[in-house]
């Protein structure tokens, strides 16, 4: 009988910046350093673990791999073969998209303990050249394609051009990207000096000169001295209204895992649950609308939950860009300004994906843990995360914490 799915252990590797500390390491050793981890600390046998649902969005980079990369991340950790595992690509909802599947595979019965989350490198991603040269090349120069320039997909286009239309549509303004860019960096460098990302980062070792090893211990990308003033100088990318390299995040690396049971598994481990997963909601919606998706899901969720908005404590929206946010707040909330700023005073409060980085397969996951440790630090019930993905995909998971 479905007792309950908690989260009972929840961690990740520091983000690394677009060609920094963590470039070289693959997407498939990240992912085991953080499998490894996350029953490490509960002191959880690997044999323990039924299934594992797992997010990769920079596919090119786990093709270099040949794919599957939750099966090798899992060998790679040491875990028993018989450890089921299932590799996802639901672009940057990935790893939210795992923890539905995850804990629909505990409701089911079919599993009592599941890790789920995800991991990218996107600065990994390679060059290719199209597979028209296997069948014989004749003549002409032969260009090299590079998926990570204008970020989209084919017949579409950049998702900065789409975030920047649907931000002016919703009369988001630059300026205030750029103020909620600033804000991002500030919070966090607040939140950092508090200690908070203590709880979620587990400090990774990477080869270093001669033989030795190098501990990357804080994510990378934030720049605490950031102001608007100066983010406002900054050109808009890729024919985009609005969004610059300052209000977008980066292509950035990391790795993040939470652990699921059952209610019922997690007494019988005498493991302390850190929150209840309440629902889950996935929608997709037009796929020139990327922006829209965590509000519609949210929705969704809340409707699922029997919860109303003012039952939420915090919010974590992903900022895929600054806009992100500040339109599923408009969203939210109507023509309401009022409960617009009742929103905006509870979302990410530690900062987002603009300060920490984008490693666009793992955030889902990222968000997560920081809304649970931020909700149980305020003694706070609910909360909720939500991401947007890849032509307009989007997933919400409402938690209460323990
Ligand atoms: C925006 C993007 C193209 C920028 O790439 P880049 O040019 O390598 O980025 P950089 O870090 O060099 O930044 C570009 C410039 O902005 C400046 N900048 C970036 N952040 C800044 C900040 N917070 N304050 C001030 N300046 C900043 C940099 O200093 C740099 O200036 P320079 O050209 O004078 O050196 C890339 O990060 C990107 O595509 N991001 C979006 C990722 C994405 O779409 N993810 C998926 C979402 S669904």
């Amino acid at each position: 009988m479905d007792d309950g799915v908690v989260i009972v252990s929840a961690l990740r590797t520091p983000f690394g910046k677009f060609g920094g500390a963590l470039r070289d390491c693959s997407t498939r050793d990240l992912s085991a350093f953080v499998f490894q981890h996350v029953v490490e600390r509960i002191a959880l046998p690997a044999s323990e673990v039924d299934d594992i649902y797992w997010g990769l969005a920079t596919v090119g980079e786990s093709a270099m791999e040949n794919g599957i990369i939750a099966r090798q991340a899992l060998l790679k950790a040491g875990f028993p073969p018989e450890t089921r595992s299932m590799t996802i690509d639901r672009a940057c909802c990935s790893s939210l998209a795992a923890v539905d599947l995850g804990r629909r595979a505990i409701r089911l019965g079919e599993a009592r303990a599941v890790i789920v989350g995800g991991a990218d490198n996107m600065g990994r991603q390679p060059f290719y050249i199209p597979a028209a040269v296997r069948w014989g090349w004749r003549r002409g120069p032969l260009a090299a394609q590079d998926n990570l320039h204008e970020l989209g997909y084919p017949g579409f286009s950049p998702v900065a051009r789409d975030t920047g239309a649907v931000a002016v549509e919703f009369h988001v303004s630059r300026d205030e990207q750029d103020a909620w860019a600033a804000r991002s960096h500030r919070r966090y460098a607040e939140a950092a000096a508090a200690g908070k990302f203590k709880d979620e980062i587990v400090p990774f070792p990477v080869a270093a000169k001669r033989n030795a090893v190098a501990v990357v211990e804080v994510d990378e990308l934030p720049k605490p001295d950031t102001t608007p003033e100066a983010l406002a100088t900054l050109p808009t990318i890729y024919g985009s209204a609005t969004v610059t390299a300052g209000n977008a995040p980066g292509m950035d690396t990391g790795a993040a895992a939470l652990l699921l049971m059952s209610r019922q598994r997690a007494a019988d481990a005498s493991v302390a649950p850190l929150a209840e997963v309440i629902a889950t909601a996935s929608v997709a919606t037009a796929p020139d609308r990327l922006p829209v998706g965590p509000a519609m899901a949210i929705e969704r969720a809340l409707e699922r939950a029997g919860l109303r908005l003012e039952d939420i404590s915090l919010f974590e929206v992903n900022e895929a860009f600054a806009a992100v946010p500040l339109v599923a707040a408009r969203m939210l909330a109507g023509t309401d300004t009022r409960r617009r700023d009742w929103i905006l005073d509870r979302l990410n409060v530690n900062g987002g994906a603009v300060a920490i980085g984008h490693p666009v397969g793992a955030s889902g996951a990222r968000i997560l843990m920081t809304l649970v440790y931020e909700l149980r630090r305020r003694n706070a019930a609910y909360g909720v995360a939500a991401i947007c993905g890849g032509l307009a995909q989007a997933e919400a998971v409402i938690v209460r914490a323990l």
